[in-house]
């Protein structure tokens, strides 16, 4: 989704903006820009596509353009307007003097467009953010003060967003503000730092403080100013940021996405710090205030998340409920949001997000939130608006995942669900002692057996590259692994554009057998327990059909040779936990498969990492 940077200080700004851009592109973009103050004036400069283009069009003008100390950058995730120079940001007022990059949307910009077009205003862009400029350009005109200009402007506005604002009567000067879109301050030595998210900073400074709703930052080279909406002055709170920046790089690796699925194996192991210390003591997680009486009282459990975490939350449900005996709901972020939800004060709701600012999940927690739901998010950014929100937090620490289709914050979330599972459980005592000390035996050997799969991927690479040229992929399984079939599909579709389905296995006799002949893949996930023979039915059902089956399982069953053309063979592991290692030799297929199709991994066309936006 869109990201800002700002930068006021002593150096040349298009440089810091461009390095900031690029930290930020794993958001996804479709066009970008910088505003520079060159010799007194503003100076724009757009591109549509990728960055490089914006870094040839600056390359180009260089010689002027590193004169310039201040500025401000903006990639830009289309929403209102077709991906255009027109509507890259950033956006001007008529007289060219106001430059401001915006996240976000605002509700009312029809309303406030015309009001500004009958006022004299001429609109070049089919954006909401263009309102916001000739706005503030409007309030400035009045208050000749920028800080005053932008707080006026903002009470006008309605939705999400965060704003970087110059304006080139304003000498060295960013205003920046947010309301639901986050934005974070860093602070150098003669020289200060905005942006909508910390990799866009870090390799300048470790110094910074996250700006809450409806604050209001001047930035000069040597101050920072905050003031609320109120004009209070909040005082500075300075934070060290833990973030390395080699955690950005790709450490050799082709792609992000190779990389992050190969520290799998580490992140179970971090996950697990601290939290799961022996097999016979109880897991302790700090951030949870749910004790005996709470739970008690505890009637159901609803879990809201989009896309991957969903995934996540739909293992967490079969979890819980096994471990707890407490019923659980799933529903996707966007879906519950719109209906008359059932929640109470004896209702714990728990949001899942890696990025932690996903739009529809913030607006369904703060809609549990005010019918007095606890609320437990779970989330990789523990610096981010739903973990500020939550009454009980488990930070799933996977560390900054820069590819775009998640695959160890999926994992780490997983992880997180197992541990939440074994925590509520033992403060209800609803576990068998020794199932218990067996679960955590087989969590601590967890990242062992992703290793092994990890060392061993030619077979997955050769299937990978038989099957890139199918134009449809199907995924079944049953019971726990029904979710991982659907993770599976979203991973190979997300980044190869195939079309790739997950089916509940049993369901492929109501309808989706109808599609199968041979030039259908069927990828069935066999893993040993409950619904293994099961599913071992159904996928004879898929052969006789002509389908072209592949198992990805851990049995050494030698009937499965004669049933599939391909097997993926992973380490044996006990049905509850096999969702944690089965999901490791999907990610691994559909980045094959996207690799050997020449498609842009990291970056997969129109997603976003961060959907901040509804
Ligand atoms: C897919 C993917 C998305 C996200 C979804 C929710 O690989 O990453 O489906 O899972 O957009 O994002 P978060 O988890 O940040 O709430």
């Amino acid at each position: 989704m869109c990201g800002i940077v700002g930068y006021v200080g002593n150096k040349t700004a298009v440089n810091i903006l461009l390095d900031g851009l690029t930290s930020l592109e794993y958001r996804g973009y479709d066009s970008s820009g910088v505003a520079l103050n060159i010799d007194g004036k503003v100076q724009l400069f757009k591109a549509q596509g990728k960055l490089k283009n914006l870094r040839d069009i600056v390359e180009k003008n260089y010689s002027d353009i590193s004169k310039s100390t201040i500025g401000i950058g903006h990639i830009r995730w289309a929403t209102h307007g077709v991906p255009s120079i027109a509507n890259a940001h950033p956006h001007t007022c008529n007289c060219g003097r106001v430059a401001i990059v915006h996240n976000g949307i605002i509700e009312n910009y029809k309303e406030l467009r015309a009001k500004l077009e009958a006022q004299g205003c001429t609109f070049r862009s089919q954006t909401d953010t263009e309102t916001v400029a000739h706005l503030i350009a409007s309030k400035f005109a009045q208050t000749k003060d920028l800080t005053e200009a932008v707080r006026l402007a903002t009470m006008e506005i309605e939705g999400a967003y965060a704003l970087a604002v110059m304006h080139q009567d304003v000498k060295n000067t960013i205003v920046a503000t947010r309301r639901n879109a986050p934005l974070v301050i860093g602070f150098g030595e003669g020289e200060n730092f905005v942006a909508s998210d910390i990799p866009a900073l870090i390799q300048y400074t470790k110094r910074a403080m996250y700006l809450e709703d409806n604050q209001i930052v001047t930035l000069t080279p040597t101050e920072a100013k905050i003031i609320d909406s109120e004009k209070n002055i909040i005082p500075l709170k300075i934070e060290t940021l833990p973030w390395e920046p080699v955690a950005l790089s790709k450490m050799g690796y082709k792609h992000f996405m190779l990389k992050e699925i190969h520290e799998q194996p580490d992140i179970v192991r971090n996950v697990l710090t601290g939290k799961l210390k022996t097999i016979d003591e109880p897991i302790s997680l700090n951030e949870v205030t749910l004790d005996v009486k709470k739970l008690k009282e505890l009637n159901r459990i609803q879990i809201v998340a989009c896309g991957t975490s969903l995934h996540a939350a739909m293992i967490g449900k079969y979890i819980i409920e096994d471990f707890c005996g407490i019923p659980v709901e799933v529903e996707a972020s966007s879906e519950y949001i719109y209906r008359k939800t059932i929640t109470d004060e004896n209702t714990l709701v728990i949001g899942v997000s890696q990025s932690g600012e996903t739009a529809d999940t913030i607006t369904a927690i703060r809609l549990a939130k005010k019918k007095g739901s606890h609320i437990l998010i779970v989330t990789n950014r523990p610096d981010s608006t739903m973990a500020r929100e939550a009454d009980s937090l488990v930070p799933v620490n996977a560390g900054i995942e820069v590819s775009v289709a998640a695959t160890k914050s999926y994992m780490a979330q997983l992880i997180s669900f197992y541990l939440l599972a074994i925590y509520i459980a033992e403060v209800k005592g609803s576990i068998d002692t020794k199932e218990l000390m067996e679960l955590k035996h087989e969590l601590i050997l967890l990242p062992q057996k992703i290793d092994k799969i990890l060392t061993h991927k030619e077979n997955i690479q050769n299937i990978a590259k038989k099957f890139s040229s199918f134009k449809d992929f199907i995924f079944v399984a049953r019971g726990i692994n029904f979710p991982t079939a659907l993770e599976g599909a979203l991973k190979l579709k997300e980044i190869s554009y195939i079309n790739a389905t997950g089916y509940s296995a049993g369901e492929l006799k109501h309808g989706p057998i109808a599609m199968l002949d041979d030039t259908m893949p069927v990828l069935a996930i066999l893993m040993k327990g409950k619904v293994y023979e099961k599913i071992l039915s159904n996928a004879e059902e898929a052969k006789a059909r002509n389908a072209r089956m592949i198992a990805l399982t851990d049995s050494d069953d030698k009937k499965l040779d004669e049933l599939f053309e391909n097997i993926i063979r992973i380490p044996e592991i006990s049905e509850i936990l096999s969702p944690a290692l089965a999901i490791v030799p999907l990610q691994l297929l559909a980045y094959y498969i996207a690799e050997f199709l020449g498609k842009d991994v990291d970056q997969p066309r129109n997603l976003a990492k961060s959907v901040t936006v509804e």
